[in-house]
């Protein structure tokens, strides 16, 4: 039984107890609950129970899925301070957000510290959906890039954002961006891209390609794939945005489960050079 079920055992009633989830979200100082709908007369029982958790000042319960091409979430502050904004800290990183206002994914966190590890010295990455600096503070902190050039189209998460940079003190390295990707990414500067979008990131591997320097490079794509496709439809979808230009998939991986069915998966792809007569395409 999870930690979060023993200590409600006496309670709740135990048709009740067994659809409390296993646990919560816990980013700086809030804790978010996913509560499914027979719960919400329980929500204020098992709220200040999550409130006695150590480092737990504010308890809120997830409204609905995360949403629109801002990714936004819709959480309602149940217990404890009225205060969603907050500073998280992950790998010696700090990432100060409101829960309320930008994403912030936790069953990301190995992904991000596994693309941080790849990062060669002077590397130049382009994080195209920078979000509020997710993957790029980590590449900046734990890796040596020369630069790392972070696009963020939400005015709220590009604040913060800019805000991470300075809190971590990687303005030397990380280049923030505001604007829309499609007209904001430099062209053929890339030795790494990071596609840290789900839903709509085919769309923008052509983007991707333009991005990484015309010797080649490597795009981290990620996509939500359902489970019985494995990685197929992600591969094809990489393959036909590439056409003649060399590929290979040096790894292939899921991040997380990301809903009943359905995972979140990620490829990383090496690609060739720009022209495709060039005989210089080799692992790096
Ligand atoms: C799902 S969040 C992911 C943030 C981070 N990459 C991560 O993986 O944790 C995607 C971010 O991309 C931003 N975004 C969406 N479309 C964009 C575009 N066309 N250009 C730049 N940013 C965009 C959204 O505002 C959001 O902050």
């Amino acid at each position: 039984m999870s930690w979060l079920r023993k200590v409600l055992a006496d309670k709740l009633p135990p048709d009740k107890l067994e659809l409390v989830p296993r646990g919560f979200e816990h980013i700086g100082h809030v804790a978010i609950l996913s509560l499914p709908p027979e719960l919400e007369p329980w929500t204020a029982v098992i709220a200040s129970t999550v409130l006695d958790v150590g480092g737990v000042r504010t308890v809120a319960v997830r409204r609905g899925p995360i949403h629109g091409w801002a990714r936004k979430p819709v959480v309602e502050v149940v217990a404890g301070e009225n205060q969603t904004e907050t500073l998280h800290k992950e790998n010696g990183c700090y990432y100060k957000l409101d829960v309320a206002r930008v994403m912030f994914s936790k069953g990301n966190t190995y992904e991000r510290q596994r693309v941080a590890k790849l990062v060669r010295d002077g590397e130049v990455v382009v994080d195209l959906f920078a979000g509020i600096g997710q993957f790029a503070i980590q590449i900046a902190k734990h890796a040596r890039p020369s630069r790392v050039f972070a696009i963020e189209k939400n005015p709220v998460a590009y604040r913060y954002l800019c805000e991470n940079i300075r809190i971590n003190k990687v303005g030397h390295v990380v280049v923030p961006i505001y604007g829309d990707c499609r007209e904001m990414a430099p062209v053929g500067v890339a030795d790494r891209v990071v596609m840290g979008i789900l839903h709509v990131g085919h769309l923008y591997l052509p983007l991707a390609l333009k991005t990484l320097r015309p010797s080649g490079g490597i795009i981290h794509y990620h996509e939500t794939s359902p489970c019985r496709l494995g990685f197929e439809r992600a591969m094809k979808r990489v393959r036909e945005a590439a056409g003649t230009r060399r590929i290979e998939f040096l790894e292939k991986r899921v991040v997380k489960r990301y809903s009943p069915g359905v995972n979140h998966v990620v490829l990383d792809v090496l690609v060739g050079p720009a022209d495709t007569s060039d005989k210089d395409f080799r692992r790096r």
